[in-house]
């Protein structure tokens, strides 16, 4: 018998793609699928990208570039990066990366060590979980408190829960799956926190970008103390319909950002030459491409909300970041006699044709958790179907 890495037993996976294959596996029975369940963006890629990166790739941008990427859209990032958050970077402080995801694994083979404490959102983007586990740390969730306003990280926890070998915080400010938003107080307190424990932190900025106010953005970063200990996740995928594309980037200091530099030479030698070229001239120009797509969302983020909220036993505060919404449906599972909350999104997929995530997709629940949720993303569907989707979601709850 062939034998496999005993490690494999602790990598996660998320769980979400298969929510995504059942969807489709309804589809192809001839059934219509209404698709609330991915992250992804269902709208196209800016024009000037396109044509960037048509140009670049006529004009030989095909060969290998450097494992840190090319100076130009390393220099763009420095730049908009920083201004946008408040701090300076230079070209040192930034590497390329294929997406955002690389930069968590990169980063926790860069600062943790086997038996490391690493505390991570839960309900959080499961693969902190995994790449935590399978690096030979040890998952720390911390949680959030449901206010009338969203969702807030619950410090208190959070702090009894560190102990002497906490090394790292995982943070995501405009979070999937709860848009919960930091106030400043709360990100505040989160960098207290890290410099009194000496922690270094992952600030995954992936929504950063996907925002529906004229309030500036909110990064830990900008704090006193914490430039020197945080790493940043940057990466294209929403604010230019990039998924597919797979291109991000790292940004921190310039000693972590060297050492993190090392995992591209040995995995993927370079991150895509001509996009990265076909980017560089943008990053940093007052973007209506990406206005456009974030009016599109915040017009489906609005439909969403006014259906969902007409719905007997639903109340959702209306958040101001990301493409997720995440109903508290604990009072509509007991009216309908559901104690699962898989054969609660199995039935609603059979009856409506709604797809849906649920909790359970973003970690493993916690001891004492009672109230049961669902995640719907708005990313990747359109407003008529957001607005049969969700009629016929309320038509099969409340009868
Ligand atoms: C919180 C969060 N971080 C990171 C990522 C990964 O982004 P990318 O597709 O650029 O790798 C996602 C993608 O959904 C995400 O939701």
């Amino acid at each position: 018998m062939m034998v496999y890495n005993k490690k494999l037993e602790k990598l996660g996976t998320e769980t979400a793609f298969a929510v995504s294959a059942e969807a489709n596996a309804w589809k192809e029975k001839g059934n219509k699928v209404y698709p609330f369940h991915l992250g992804d963006i269902n709208l196209q890629t800016p024009e000037i990208i396109r044509q960037n990166t048509n140009y670049y790739m006529n004009k030989k941008k095909n060969g290998y570039c450097p494992a840190e990427g090319v100076p130009e859209l390393r220099m763009a990032l420095a730049n908009d990066v920083g201004k946008k958050r408040g701090v300076e970077y230079d070209m040192r402080n930034v590497i390329i990366q294929p997406g955002g995801k690389p930069t968590i694994w990169k980063f926790l083979a860069t600062v943790m060590n086997k038996n490391d404490e690493v505390l991570y959102p839960n309900p959080g983007y499961p693969i902190y979980e995994s790449q935590i586990s399978y690096q030979g740390g040890i998952p720390i969730p911390y949680t959030y408190i449901e206010t009338k306003n969203g969702f807030a990280i619950d410090i208190e926890r959070l702090s009894q829960s560190i102990t002497g070998n906490t090394k790292i915080l995982i943070i995501n400010n405009y979070q999937n799956p709860l848009s919960a938003a930091s106030s400043q107080e709360e990100l505040e307190k989160l960098a207290e926190l890290a410099v009194t424990h000496n922690l270094w932190v992952l600030s995954d900025d992936a929504y950063f970008e996907i925002r529906y106010t004229d309030d500036k953005a909110k990064s830990i970063v900008a704090i006193p103390g914490m430039k020197k200990r945080t790493v940043i996740l940057y990466t294209f995928s929403k604010k230019y319909a990039m998924t597919g594309w797979r291109i991000g980037a790292s940004i921190g200091p310039a000693n972590v950002i060297k050492q993190m530099a090392r995992f591209n030479i040995n995995d993927e030698s370079c991150t895509n030459h001509f996009i990265q070229f076909a980017l560089s001239s943008i990053v940093e120009s007052q973007s209506s491409d990406a206005d456009k797509i974030l009016n599109t969302l915040r017009l489906r983020r609005n439909l969403c909300l006014e259906k969902l909220n007409l719905i007997d036993g639903i109340k959702i505060a209306k958040p101001e970041s990301t493409f997720y919404l995440f109903p508290n449906i604990t009072n509509i599972m007991e009216k309908k006699g559901y104690k699962s909350l898989d054969n609660f999104r199995k039935d609603a997929l059979v009856n409506t044709g709604v797809s849906f995530c649920t909790r359970d997709h973003f970690g493993t629940p916690l001891p004492g958790e009672d109230q049961q949720y669902i995640r719907l993303a708005y990313s990747g569907i359109n407003r008529n179907d957001i607005s049969v989707g969700i009629d016929k979601l309320k038509n099969w709850i409340e009868n």
